[in-house]
Formats: structure tokens, C-alpha cells, sequence
């Protein structure tokens, strides 16, 4: 490859020697401005290795004079974020739960930070609109129909330390029997005690096998469920006197929750989030939920 100048006519310029159908290749100099520009390429080229991170090393790759790391970039644009927001997060933690929601200011933080947190952390369980899905157990967060208690010093209770988990000696704790499985009421009072949980929730059902089934619920379900059947949120009981469901209200699925119980599972989460960040995700679900 040379710069020589093209001074010969086009008859006189060599070939390759390659001929297609009659078709020869000339061997024509490259341009002058390309080889130039291909030069230029091969300067920059080293120049940009040298000052930028570029050649592969076990670990890594060259620094780079310059130092530039996109990485380093984001880590300090995030301290940036961090160093604003530490004060405000510390107002946080410090901050009485039950008269966060007086603060504007603080407020509204907690609502953007703990929406973040539910997103990332609880939508997988509790639906992305936090409205549960219906029927798998997991409860929706947006009635005011509570388990646990629905007041935000409760909810932070419940996120902190999760529900009959393993891993969290502080979970919320309680076992319904498993009435059918472990044989502690026959088949037909089964049926009558269903029969009485549909009367209660108001749904269709046979009137003789209920008046039988409240006996069997007032000697075995009571003690949870309440006499009413309201539940009871010192045990995570649920209300069966109303239309939500946390596994059906189907004959059936009713008759699974009594045969079987369900314990139904929640992580803990002060072991993956920090303190502010449960306070604000609690905040956060409190104000979205009827807001006890
Ligand atoms: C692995 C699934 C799972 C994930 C993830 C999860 N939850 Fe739950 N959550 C549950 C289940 C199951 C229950 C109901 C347990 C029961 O039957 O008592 C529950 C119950 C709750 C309750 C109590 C509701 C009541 O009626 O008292 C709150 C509050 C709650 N979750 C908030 C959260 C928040 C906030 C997150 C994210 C930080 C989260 N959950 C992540 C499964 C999950
Ligand atoms: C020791 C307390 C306890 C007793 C006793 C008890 N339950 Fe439960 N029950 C619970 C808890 C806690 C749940 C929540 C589901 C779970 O995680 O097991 C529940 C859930 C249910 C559900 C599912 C509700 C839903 O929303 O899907 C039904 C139905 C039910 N119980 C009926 C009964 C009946 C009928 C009896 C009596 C034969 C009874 N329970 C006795 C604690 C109890």
C-alpha cells in the first residue's frame, strides 16, 4: 500500500493477475485521503489505549492516564443521592410512625422511597397495584381488611420481622389445625361447619348442615375466628363473616382451608432492608390501604 501518485493511463495501470470472465482487476494505488485517514485511525487508536482504560488484564484492564471509570461515575453519582437523602432518612428512622403523615415533607419522601421498595420487593407476592392475588394466599393491601392490623405500627411489625417464617424468631405466629388431615373433626361435621361459613359470609348455603355446623364452630373455630366469625388480628385470623378471601370462598375452597390450613408464609425483611427503608415501605402501604 503506497501513496504513489496515479500518472498512468488506465491501460498502462498493472493488473492482479485476476480475470474473471474476460474481467481483469486493476492494481490501482489507494487514494491518498484514505491511506491518510487509515494513518490518523492507527495514531488515535494508540492514543485512546493510552488514556483510557483499554488492553485486558487478568483482573480488569489498564487504568488509563486519564483514570476515567463509568463505574466510579455512577458509584459517586449515587453517593451524590445518598449524601442528600442521608438526612432526611435519618429524620426517618428517628421519627414517630403514628405522626410521620403531619410532616409534608417527610411524607412525601416515604411515599416515593417506600414505593420503590415495594416495587422491587413485595410486587412478586402482592401484585403490582399491592391488590394481592386472590385465591394463592396473598393478601391484597389496599382494603381494609387486615390479618395483622392495619394501623402503620402494626404493618411495620408484620414487614420487619414477616409471618410464620423460619428465619425470623420475631415472625408473626399462628397454626390452624388441620382439621380433616389430622382427623380432629369428622367428614360430616366438616361439612356442617362449611355450610356455617358460607351462612356467615352470606353466600348460599344449606340451612340444616348450618345450624349443626355453628355448634362445631363455636367448639373448634371460635377461639380464632371470634364467636362472630370477625377474626381475630392478635392470631392473623382471617374474617370469614365478609366477601374477601384470601383462598376462596367457594364450597370448596373452604373446605381445603379446614381440611388442610393453609400457613400461608411472608419473609422477614429487616435482615434485606434498612430500618428507613421498612419505615418508608410501611408508611407506604399504610397510606394506600384503608389506613387504620
Ligand atoms: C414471598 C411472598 C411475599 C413477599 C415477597 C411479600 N409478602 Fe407480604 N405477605 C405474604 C403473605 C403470604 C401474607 C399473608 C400471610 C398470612 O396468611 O398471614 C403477607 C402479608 C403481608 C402483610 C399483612 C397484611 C394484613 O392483612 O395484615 C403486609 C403488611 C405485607 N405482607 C407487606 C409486605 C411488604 C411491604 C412486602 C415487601 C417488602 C411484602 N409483604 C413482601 C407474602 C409475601
Ligand atoms: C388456632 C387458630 C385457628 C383455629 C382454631 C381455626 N382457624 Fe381458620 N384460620 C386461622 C388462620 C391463622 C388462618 C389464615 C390462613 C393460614 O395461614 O393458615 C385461617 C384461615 C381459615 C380459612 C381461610 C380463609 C380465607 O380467607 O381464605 C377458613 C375458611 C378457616 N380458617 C376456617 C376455619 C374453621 C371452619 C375453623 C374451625 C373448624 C377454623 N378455621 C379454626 C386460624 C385458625
Amino acid at each position: 500500500m503506497c501513496a504513489k501518485k496515479v500518472t498512468q493511463k488506465p491501460a498502462e495501470v498493472p493488473t492482479t493477475g485476476h480475470v474473471w470472465d474476460g474481467i481483469e482487476e486493476l492494481d490501482n494505488p489507494m487514494p491518498r485521503w484514505w491511506v491518510w485517514v487509515f494513518y490518523a485511525t492507527i495514531v488515535w487508536g494508540i492514543g485512546y489505549s493510552i488514556a483510557y482504560p483499554a488492553w485486558p488484564l487478568i483482573k480488569g484492564a489498564t487504568p488509563g492516564l486519564l483514570g476515567a471509570s463509568t463505574r466510579a461515575d455512577v458509584a459517586a453519582e449515587i453517593k451524590q443521592f445518598d449524601d442528600a437523602n442521608a438526612t432526611i432518612k435519618q429524620a426517618l428512622v428517628d421519627a414517630d410512625m403514628t405522626t410521620v403523615s403531619a410532616n409534608p415533607e417527610l411524607m412525601s419522601f416515604a411515599q416515593n422511597a417506600g414505593a420503590a421498595v415495594f416495587r422491587t420487593n413485595c410486587t412478586t407476592c402482592h401484585g403490582s397495584g399491592a391488590n394481592g392475588i386472590e385465591g394463592k394466599g396473598y393478601p391484597s393491601l389496599l382494603d381494609d381488611d387486615w390479618l395483622w392490623g392495619g394501623d402503620v405500627e402494626s404493618i411495620q411489625t408484620t414487614i420487619t420481622h414477616g409471618i410464620r417464617n423460619t428465619t425470623h424468631p420475631d415472625a408473626r405466629y399462628s397454626e390452624m389445625p388441620r382439621f380433616g388431615a389430622d382427623e380432629l373433626l369428622e367428614k360430616p361435621q366438616i361439612a356442617e361447619v362449611v355450610e356455617y361459613v358460607l351462612k356467615l359470609s352470606g353466600q348460599d348455603h344449606d340451612a340444616t348442615l348450618a345450624t349443626a355446623g355453628e355448634t362445631v364452630f363455636l367448639d373448634n373455630c371460635s377461639a380464632c375466628h371470634m364467636e362472630d366469625g370477625t377474626g381475630d388480628i392478635n392470631q392473623g385470623a382471617p374474617n370469614l363473616a365478609d366477601a374477601i378471601w384470601l383462598y376462596g370462598g367457594s364450597r370448596d375452597a373452604i373446605t381445603y382451608s379446614v381440611v388442610n390450613a393453609r400457613f400461608g408464609v411472608m419473609p422477614g425483611w429487616n435482615t434485606k432492608l434498612t430500618e428507613d427503608e421498612i419505615r418508608a415501605v410501611a408508611l407506604y402501604v399504610h397510606s394506600r390501604g384503608g389506613g387504620q
